[in-house]
């Protein structure tokens, strides 16, 4: 993504890798839209740190960031045993796995590479298809998401009022995003259009993330308070919702996604607005066979009984910031717990249509169109 920082524009990818160091290259979520910058890490420990820890967040994003961080994990191996290397593959997949636990995109991803890796016949060429398997899930991320731009453009007609929930934008894949990829494309053809950003509490992708990308693209955008969709809503303000996915099932077209996105397909459904939710391929669970069955990830209660933000102390004299620094503030009763469920999933009845890179299916679809989607039965 072309990113003004310091007022010079370069083009980002979300994440990346370099080859030389053997380390995973991250732009740091927690600190936008407030500050950029670009970490590495050291080892795949470290990398599934940052995806627990979310530095880096989002479904393509973490998906791409565990396939690199398979590849760190082989990479850093000594010595030529295939018995012990494969312990060691073994062990780098199951802790980048565990690093969270609802997105399908870093198992999808992993298992690629695995799959990739198993042509090798040596430790050193398995070592390679690993990085080379990394590069090109990246990649086709990359593909995918302006693919799902060229399909999702044409919804979005002009002066459409469009919703989004959280950021499935540039910075949950490698770059375009999936729910924000039909709006830049229909930037690109000259559409104008509002977008509503769901703030998305607890950790407020859609007020910091969201609404950083838009502004970055110069895209006509406001930021709403959660509870705020159904009154819009209701007064005719929004035409359109396009949400992202952290997992979809293909056997049922139920959609996990970032928590209050099934309240907000509820709403759409009450005032006949459609709703869409944008996906790339990997984000298709072909095994699961209910929506029951995902694994939601239950975060720190920390995150909902308070906020985190930049607090700026003045330069003497002077309205800019001498210093700025991260800090957490508690707002809810000191003496009471939260709940933290990170996502929710949201039936295919309510879902007007799945954006992908090869078409526009309704949810129930999926499944009968497998193998258009790249899934293949062994
Ligand atoms: O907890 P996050 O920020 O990793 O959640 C992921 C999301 O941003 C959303 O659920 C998004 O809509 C789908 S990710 C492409």
């Amino acid at each position: 993504m072309k990113v003004t920082v310091g007022g010079r524009a370069r083009h980002f990818r979300t994440v990346a890798f370099d080859v030389a160091k053997n380390s995973v290259l991250l732009i740091e979520q927690r600190l936008l839209p407030h500050r950029f910058e670009i970490v590495s890490t050291r080892n795949f420990q470290e990398t599934a740190r940052a995806i627990t820890d979310m530095v880096v967040r989002g479904a393509g994003a973490i998906g791409a960031t565990a396939a690199y961080g398979l590849a760190q994990g082989v990479r850093a191996f000594r010595g030529s045993g295939l018995e012990k290397f494969s312990l060691h593959t073994a062990r780098v997949y199951e802790v980048l796995k565990a690093a969270r636990p609802t997105a399908v995109d870093p198992v999808n991803a992993m298992n690629d590479l695995l799959r990739i890796m198993s042509a090798g016949e040596t430790v050193a060429q398995k070592q390679a298809l690993a990085l080379a398997a990394a590069e090109e899930f990246a990649s086709e991320d990359v593909k995918h998401c302006q693919a799902i731009g060229e399909f999702g453009a044409p919804l979005i007609r002009k002066d459409a009022r469009v919703l989004t929930h959280c950021n499935a934008g540039w910075l949950a894949f490698v770059d375009f995003g999936s729910a924000t990829a039909p709006m830049y494309a229909a930037q690109a053809r000259g559409t104008k259009f509002h977008v509503f950003c769901d703030e998305t509490r607890p950790r407020s992708q859609g007020a910091t993330l969201t609404a950083w990308e838009l502004a970055q693209q110069k895209i006509s955008h406001e930021i709403i308070a959660d509870n705020a969709a159904g009154h819009l809503m209701q007064r005719g303000e929004i035409d359109l919702v396009i949400v992202g996915s952290d997992r979809t099932l293909g056997r049922t077209g139920e959609v996990a996604n970032k928590i209050g996105t099934y309240t907000k397909a509820v709403l759409a459904r009450r005032h006949g607005i459609p709703f869409y939710v944008a996906i790339p391929l990997s984000t298709i669970d072909w095994n699961l066979r209910s929506g029951l069955e995902i694994p939601i990830e239950e975060r720190h209660e920390s995150e909902v009984l308070g906020a985190w933000g930049i607090i700026s102390t003045p330069a003497s004299g002077s309205r800019s910031p001498a210093s700025s620094r991260r800090a957490y503030v508690r707002v809810a009763n000191p003496a009471s717990r939260a709940r933290n469920p990170g996502f929710d999933v949201t039936p295919a009845e309510l879902i007007t249509g799945i954006i992908t890179p090869v078409g526009i299916f309704k949810p129930r679809d999926l499944w009968k169109k497998r193998a258009a989607l790249g899934f293949s039965e062994k």
